[in-house]
């Protein structure tokens, strides 16, 4: 590979390729590898150390029931969770399909049309319907006419505590008060109420949510997905949004995550809701097909103008809670809520012969009840092992769930009697449905929900197993071929990295359990947390954000603190490449910032003159840049620590957008070249897999000046976990975001090592330079270093293609699927082209596969240069090429079905690409 790119040692590689002023010559300091079979008998140490209560907190996340098929054929299967966000619907389908079950599933339980594919937690839901409304309501943000939003006591405090960090940036006015007792003036937007409340209490909304459309606002219903089997849902109550977790339809709490959110929206609002939603369309040959409706590269083309900056969302758990209900179906669902929901009845019955009234007069799963000692009684429990929910007042919460047994009832009902100096515990269980009183009748669903044949056909588990592997087979997954997406770093997501995911230890713990039954979590927090800031060069780290988009939105409000603590909260201009992610301008307007873009010159580099000339001129205003580093175009920009002093010297902050970090870790840092702040995206680097779109990680690093700024967490005091005691809010609905997926990360650190990583970086840097030297003979490649060398990805540039064949990008992403392959990230950061970023989990074998492939298809296009194939009939025009096309009874086209379907060799022999395993669906509607 080295002869092939020209160099003698990988050492001169990445000496030519990484600017000699930006090399950390010193190593990271961290232990060394690990083999997989002595990580995985430490971490069930580690994991000793979780203590797993019997959950009763509520609040959001509930204990279920995880379907042993789901959990084997979906949760643990690369089929599933290597996916890459479905962009190319022809190899998408199956993760298509199951996500527009879950949109069906959530648009029948709230009674609302629409539905998107999830978010990242309930909070951050509440906050995106938030801000919907005041975008809808405020177009011109320099002249707000309706500021305030009105915020129901009764919500949870964790989403009361993220609608207030998005508010402030925004300068939305939070108005928190007793939604029976609220009256509403035309300065409102919007308001916000719980169903059920957030101590379970079931309220009719019906006459609150008339009073907020009387004054022109909106209403969104945070709510739950269980409960609205047996509640007339928001829809019908007149509700604008819906938004809520799926968590307890089949996914474990995990230590706060990660879960699907999710958003349900009346008609009118189809335009802005955020996130994905899938659509159904057709294809070319006029059946029916999905893709997404509406793509959330909606920031690469609104960018400052987007209303949300969602990107990863919760794919693959949105998935699972969809595949939960095709198993359960409407009346399996129906059954679980009735039962959790007879049992907490006789728990209120039960208590209330013991002295304890309910204090939910109606109620779905939780009783809330009065006590004069609640330290004795939390001592009583957390002796038998169970959590309850403590409120300031002297009141207790218990919430059951799916998983609770009678038995469950009888040992709560024990700490109570036992508290009464008794042993002695009965209960009388009542098992008819029209028991159910604790609903009263106004509030009882009627509707019918979940009719799709989907919901009521795969009850068996044979069928589920079937089901689940039809939708496998039409896609491609990293179990298929390499999947080298520029920016997006697909890189192997080892098994020994995920095993431990599925570990109840791990995935059993409710976020909000006390601190001593998550010590292995604590350790696996600083642990990473402390490696992270060692990677990054920065001294402290916040595992906070949920995503990448989540990290920069984090990390600028710690820009934004830093800037107000010293006297200079004017500071608002951030300074943003035009090369950027789309995702950064998006996230800098969401923190109350203006962007200004900086062109680029020729080569594609961040253009210095211009930046220096705008850090100048906005010197009073400057909060800072944001930098991709390597940039997006694939290139160590040899100025950056220029760049970075620029800004300094005016006042600003720099932002380094952390998605490239593969092709740092080990060799120099954000830290070590002049940034003060910068996201990590887990789900690349450190080896998360990308679920279909989701889940995802973005922890921010900071230096010691941005320290006390990180985000605190309601669960803990507020106070940021670094100990700096400025009280900072949260960004995400649970204190360490996606906790139980950090193991993989954790896994895959300790596992490699220190010498490991930088290995890993010095191989994803000569992968991409061994492909581009193969490739450039064929097509040519856009930016390279000043030696000739690009980083961890390159840009391979078809536009030349156009005139000369009338080839576009598009064709050729869709031919590669011929070959087997899922195409490179199309058309950013440049239209027209396509980056390749191979990672260092690909061997030679897999890297020449793919260069033969495109050196196949560069043939191809000159075949049509030369006049020899047909410039409209054409391979490529056609691709991809289906089983059903390849197979019909008609061939009309000038090539043979032979290089349609089989153009290179291993694609007879190794049984992968759409003639075979992958069913490919060539769509009219261009994706
Ligand atoms: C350069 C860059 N920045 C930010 C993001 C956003 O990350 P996420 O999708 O995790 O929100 C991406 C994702 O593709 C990216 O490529």
């Amino acid at each position: 590979m080295l002869r092939t790119i020209g160099v003698s040692s990988l050492d001169e590689l990445i000496g030519k390729t990484i600017p000699a002023s930006i090399r950390d010559k010193e190593g990271l300091s961290l232990p060394g590898p690990i083999s997989e079979h002595q990580y995985l008998m430490e971490l069930k140490q580690i994991a000793a150390r979780n203590k797993v209560f019997k959950s009763y907190i509520g609040q959001g996340y509930y204990d279920t029931i995880v379907p042993s098929v789901i959990l084997r054929c979906l949760f643990e299967n690369p089929g599933w969770y290597t996916q890459y966000t479905p962009y190319q619907a022809e190899i998408a389908q199956g993760r298509l399909e199951s996500l527009l079950n879950f949109q069906t599933m959530v648009a029948d339980l709230t009674a609302l049309p629409l539905a998107n594919a999830s978010l990242l937690d309930e909070g951050t839901a509440a906050a995106e319907a938030m801000t919907m409304f005041f975008n809808l309501k405020n177009k011109d943000h320099d002249h707000v006419t309706t500021p305030k939003f009105f915020v129901d006591s009764n919500i949870f405090s964790q989403t009361k505590d993220i609608l207030l960090t998005r508010s402030l940036p925004l300068g939305i006015q939070l108005v928190e008060g007793d939604y029976r007792k609220a009256t509403l003036d035309s300065s409102y937007f919007g308001a916000i109420v719980q169903y059920p409340a957030s101590d379970g209490a079931v309220e009719d909304y019906r006459q609150f949510i008339q009073q907020v459309h009387a004054s022109n606002a909106y209403v969104v219903m945070a709510t739950d997905l269980l409960a609205l089997t047996l509640l007339t849902p928001p829809g019908e109550l007149g509700a604008d949004v819906a938004v809520g977790s799926s968590q307890r339809l089949g996914v474990p709490m995990g230590f706060g995550g990660p879960h699907a959110a999710f958003f349900a929206a009346r008609d009118e609002f189809k335009r802005s809701i955020p996130g994905r939603i899938i659509g159904v369309s057709i294809d070319a040959q006029g059946n029916r097909a999905l893709r997404m409706a509406l793509q959330t590269r909606e920031q690469h083309i609104k960018r400052e103008k987007a209303t949300s900056n969602i990107c990863t969302a919760q794919a693959l758990l949105a998935n699972m809670s969809a595949m939960y209900a095709v198993y359960h179906g409407g009346a399996g669902l129906t059954n679980i809520a009735k039962r959790t929901s007879l049992l907490a009845r006789t728990l209120s019955n039960e208590l209330s012969e013991l002295g304890y009234n309910n204090l939910n007069a109606s109620y779905f799963d939780t009783v809330k009840i009065k006590v004069s000692d609640p330290a004795a009684i939390r001592r009583l429990a957390e002796t038998r092992g169970m959590n309850f929910r403590y409120y300031d007042e002297a009141c207790i919460g218990i919430t059951l769930d799916e998983t609770t047994t009678q038995q469950d009832v009888l040992n709560i009902l024990g700490v109570f009697h036992e508290a009464a100096g008794s042993n002695l515990v009965t209960a009388t269980f009542e098992v008819e449905d029209d028991t159910l009183d604790n609903i009263p009748s106004s509030l009882t669903r009627v509707s019918e929900f979940l009719t799709h044949p989907v919901f009521n056909t795969h009850h068996s588990e044979s069928e589920m197993m079937r089901y689940m592997k039809s939708l496998e087979n039409k896609d491609l997954s990293l179990n298929t071929s390499m999947i080298s997406l520029g920016s997006c770093t697909m890189k192997l997501n080892a098994a020994t990295e995920l095993i431990p995911v599925s570990w109840p230890e791990f995935g059993g713990l409710h976020p909000f359990a006390p601190a001593d039954q998550w010590q292995g979590y604590r350790q696996i927090i600083t642990e990473l947390e402390r490696a992270l800031s060692e990677i990054t060069g920065f001294a402290a780290t916040s595992l906070q954000p949920n995503s990448g988009a989540q990290g920069e939105y984090a990390g600028l409000l710690t820009i934004r603190a830093y800037h107000a603590a010293h006297k200079e909260a004017h500071r608002d201009v951030m300074l943003i490449p035009i090369s950027a992610h789309g995702t950064n301008p998006a996230s800098a307007v969401m923190a109350g910032m203006k962007v200004v873009v900086v062109k680029s010159d020729d080569e594609g580099h961040i253009d210095v003159e211009d930046l220096k000339a705008k850090a100048a001129q906005f010197k009073d205003k400057l909060a800072g840049l944001m930098v991709t580093y390597p940039s997006t175009h694939g290139v160590f920009e040899e100025s950056i620590k220029d760049i970075c002093k620029a800004i300094h010297d005016n006042g600003g902050l720099v932002y380094m957008d952390g998605a490239n970090m593969n092709a740092q870790v080990g060799l120099t840092s954000p830290g070590f070249i002049g940034a003060d702040v910068c996201h990590l995206n887990l789900h690349k680097t450190f080896a998360i897999p990308h679920g279909g779109g989701g889940p995802g990680m973005g922890p921010i690093c900071v230096n010691e000046k941005l320290k006390p700024y990180l985000p605190g967490h309601v669960s803990q005091g507020n106070a940021s976990h670094n100990g700096a005691g400025t009280k900072v809010h949260a960004v995400s609905a649970a204190p360490y975001g996606s906790a139980s997926i950090l193991l993989i990360s954790y896994a895959y650190i300790r596992l490699l090592g220190a010498e490991g990583l930088t290995r890993s970086t010095q191989y994803a840097i000569l992968n991409a330079n061994y492909m581009k030297a193969r490739l450039e003979k064929y097509y040519k490649i856009l930016y390279s270093g000043s030696n000739g060398t690009c980083a961890h990805e390159f840009i391979v540039d078809l536009r030349p293609f156009k005139t000369s064949a009338g080839i576009e990008a598009e064709d050729v992403a869709k031919r590669l699927m011929d070959y087997g392959f899922h195409a490179p990230t199309l058309s950013f950061p440049v239209p027209g082209t396509i980056m390749i970023e191979p990672t260092e989990s690909e061997d030679k074998g897999e890297l020449d596969r793919f260069c033969d492939a495109l050196i196949s298809i560069h043939d191809e296009i000159v075949q049509i240069e030369e006049g020899k194939a047909d410039k409209v009939d054409n391979a490529l025009k056609n691709a991809p090429h289906t089983q059903h096309v390849v197979c019909a009874d008609e061939w009309n086209h000038p090539y043979s079905r032979t290089q349609a379907a089989f153009p290179l060799a291993y694609l007879k022999d190794n049984n992968s690409g759409p003639a075979s395993g992958v069913s490919i669906i060539r769509m009219a509607i261009e994706t």
